[in-house]
């Protein structure tokens, strides 16, 4: 009677597995979506600890090779990323930035202190001059943070003439007397950042009312004219977005800057650990990342509403991992190693952004070097490339693409514990070469996927791109040590006429679809 049982609870337990279907890739590659705009791969570099000064500024003099102060190889590898745009000064440290401090002989400059980032020596050594030859260099284009939290209207207004002025004026005349003659082409203009916590503790209300008297006075040639961002919520926060949305009509208002961090524990006091984390860990921070696309969700809807036109864009300015500080470092400088998986927390990222490309037209990584979630990490003239620059690589054909709608039939679910997610997450786009570009992400740390691809009613015929994987969720690229995540070559052909797509566990992989 006990054999009996035994077999029928096989066979039921093997009838189960043979009625889980295999999870199925479905593109709709004729109703093609909105543009997924590239300056999605934004980039953020604050004045905060090595992110600028040592990471990628030296200075003219110093002996690792350099443009005009700016790192050779550091630059190189951010060309290569195909760098479409970087915000700066800040962040925080935007609100307490005098541009007149950055100008003129630098070895004239006031050294002030930076009272949000460890509280060192504030050189200013890298001021407008230097950001926009940074820019420049990368072919990039130049998002301008504005002080509003200890700076005024008349500030703004005459940094907007200086970098912009085309006529002859006072402020024209001194940048051109500081070596820049013709105006610099400033992209999008902020005023202010965080206003709701580090840019000045205010509410909604009154930011709105300072937004719209300082925005009055920001003038520039039409041509030349930025999009001029107001500061948002962050999180799952709806407020700001509301009180904005309603109190900004009539004045120029082109987008909302919102900011969502991913931290492990969700708790600022212990965020969590960047390497040897648990796999609880592990799927709690990437489970995080997947409700950016609720929070994205819920702002635009009410964007929505009074924005019918869908005039006014939802930036997504700062995002990334935050985790506890490297063992040993300044704690204000948020310096953090960088693992597999972030590289697979910025791909999420990516398809979050893509999927609401119509509003979110923009969004910022924080931060390019040595800041929170960077793409490359530097000591001295030692430079590494992280697991999130390679993430970047990966996607880059999904600059100015165009998406297209695309599911995931049978998901299997990952589950740890008490935290589920859907184990596989997908975009699809048509790139600017007319190539039919898939990304995919398998967030489970131990089982590996196989999807079946249905373009449109047909199977197609083959898949090539790059893969991006390791043996350890915590595996990371050192300095000074061989590379452990690395993208590979990666090919796969129709058999049987179905063309089947293998995941390994925890991975990322973006293919070209052929056939
Ligand atoms: O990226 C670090 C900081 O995070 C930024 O300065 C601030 O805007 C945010 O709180």
């Amino acid at each position: 009677m006990k054999k009996q049982l035994l077999a029928l609870v096989a066979t039921l337990a093997v009838g189960a597995s043979a009625l889980a279907a295999d999870p199925k890739l479905v593109i709709n590659p004729d109703q093609p979506g909105p543009v997924i705009h590239r300056n999605i791969y934004g980039q953020f570099a604050e004045h905060l600890g090595t992110g600028i000064y040592e990471g990628m500024w030296v200075g003219p003099e110093s002996k690792i090779p350099n443009v005009r102060g700016w790192r050779k190889d550091v630059v190189s590898a951010l060309k290569d990323l195909k760098v479409p745009l970087v915000r700066w000064p800040g962040g925080c440290f935007a609100d307490e930035y005098h541009w007149r401090d950055g100008i003129g002989p630098r070895n004239k400059r006031p050294i002030k202190i930076n009272t949000n980032w460890g509280g060192v020596p504030e050189t200013n050594a890298v001021g407008t001059h230097e950001f926009f030859d940074l820019v420049e260099q990368l072919g990039a284009e130049a998002y301008v943070n504005g002080n509003l939290g200890t700076g005024s209207a008349q500030e703004m207004s005459e940094w907007l003439e200086y970098m912009t002025g085309e006529g002859k004026s006072t402020l024209t005349d001194l940048r051109r007397k500081n070596g820049r003659d013709k105006p610099f082409r400033v992209h999008y203009f902020a005023v202010g950042n965080e206003s709701w916590g580090c840019g000045g503790n205010m509410r909604p209300e009154y930011y709105v009312d300072l937004y719209r008297q300082a925005v009055t006075f920001l003038k520039t040639p039409e041509k030349n004219r930025p999009l001029f961002i107001a500061s948002g919520g962050h999180d799952a926060r709806t407020d700001w977005t509301e009180v904005l949305a309603k109190g900004l009509k009539g004045v120029p208002f082109d987008a909302i800057s919102h900011h969502g961090y991913t931290l492990p524990t969700g708790k600022w006091e212990k965020k969590g650990s960047a390497v040897g984390f648990p796999e609880a860990e592990w799927i709690s921070t990437l489970a995080h990342t997947q409700r950016v696309d609720e929070w994205v969700r819920k702002n635009t809807a009410i964007l929505d509403q009074h924005d019918p036109a869908r005039k006014v864009g939802f930036y997504f300015d700062e995002w990334g991992s935050w985790y506890d500080p490297e063992p040993g470092s300044n704690p204000g400088f948020l310096v953090q190693r960088n693992t597999l998986r972030d590289a697979l927390l910025a791909a999420l990222h990516f398809h979050v952004f893509h999927a609401h490309a119509e509003r979110v037209k923009m969004s910022n990584v924080a931060q390019m070097v040595n800041v929170l979630q960077a793409m490359i990490l530097t000591s001295k003239d030692q430079l590494v490339l992280t697991p999130t620059y390679h993430a970047f690589k990966l996607y880059t054909p999904f600059q100015d693409a165009t998406s297209l709608p695309v599911r995931i039939d049978d998901n299997p679910v990952y589950k740890v514990g008490a935290v589920e997610m859907p184990g596989l997450s997908a975009t699809a786009a048509r790139g600017k070469d007319g190539k039919l570009y898939v990304g995919l992400v398998n967030a489970n740390a131990n089982q590996p996927a196989e999807l079946t691809v249905q373009v449109g009613s047909t199977s197609p015929k083959a898949a090539r791109g790059q893969l991006l994987t390791a043996a350890a969720m915590d595996a990371q690229n050192e300095l000074g040590k061989a590379p452990q995540v690395l993208p590979q070559a990666y090919e796969a052909q129709a058999a049987g006429g179905r063309l089947t797509l293998k995941l390994p566990a925890k991975s990322v992989l973006v293919v070209a679809i052929e056939g």
